[in-house]
């Protein structure tokens, strides 16, 4: 998979793919990235990548043209492109499954108010949205994406890590326990040390349950 982000903070991103399973998944070559700094693509002496509002109002908006410029030098006519912002589609596990099935992303990292909506209607094919609150940085959001999307691509992660995971299972999961056996005064759970898979099975399925419904009992009500 490609992935381009186009972004005025390209460090933000760089430390990302140089880092734990991105940048091994760069370095087995599953995964490639450009990032695409949006400032280059300003015309005056300034650089001027951002303008007050039309209509007025607070903080300020990132111009089309330099934009623009960026996403057609990126090949965003071809290739799916993602906004994320507040004010897009929630995002889901399910959503990432179907992302990452696309050859070539890329991703626009917005920042202050947003970007001027003929962007919008001329190059976007999803505006995403993580959740229901607001980052001051389009970077962070679009790494939420990435790294969800990513880890996904065959061979970035193993397989069988992927199976009884939150979410894609339909509950949240299970406590883990790992060495020593007490930590603190606090046991691991027996189940755990006997050896019987079945009963273990059982266990973690019983523990899933209890923690959805007490974090997330909307997800029981979906009949996930
Ligand atoms: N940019 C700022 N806040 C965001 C959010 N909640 N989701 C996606 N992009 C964002």
């Amino acid at each position: 998979m490609k992935i381009k982000i186009l972004t005025l903070f390209p460090q933000i991103i760089e430390t990302y793919f140089s880092t734990s399973i991105a940048a091994k998944a760069v370095e087995k070559g599953l995964i490639t990235y450009e990032i695409i700094n949006i400032r280059d693509f300003a015309r005056d002496k300034h650089k001027t990548c951002d303008d007050a509002p039309y209509g007025g109002g607070a903080g300020m908006v990132l111009k089309p043209e330099p934009l623009g410029a960026a996403l057609e030098a990126s090949g965003a006519e071809q290739y799916r492109t993602i906004f994320p912002t507040p004010s897009g589609r929630l995002f889901h596990q399910s959503y990432a499954t179907e992302l990452a099935q696309e050859k070539t992303l890329i991703f626009i990292c917005g920042r202050y108010e947003g970007i001027d909506q003929r962007i919008i209607d001329l190059y976007v094919d999803d505006e995403i949205s993580i959740g229901d609150y607001i980052l001051s940085s389009g970077e962070v959001a679009s790494l939420v994406l990435i790294d969800s999307i990513l880890r996904l691509v065959p061979g970035v992660i193993k397989a069988e890590s992927l199976v009884d995971e939150s979410i894609t299972s339909g509950l949240l999961e299970y406590p883990q326990y790992t060495r020593p056996e007490v930590y603190k005064g606090l046991r691991v759970p027996e189940i755990l040390l006997s050896g019987n898979h079945a009963m273990i099975q059982k266990w973690r399925y019983e523990q899933s349950l209890l923690k959805t419904k007490k974090y997330r009992p909307d997800l029981l009500r979906k009949g996930n």
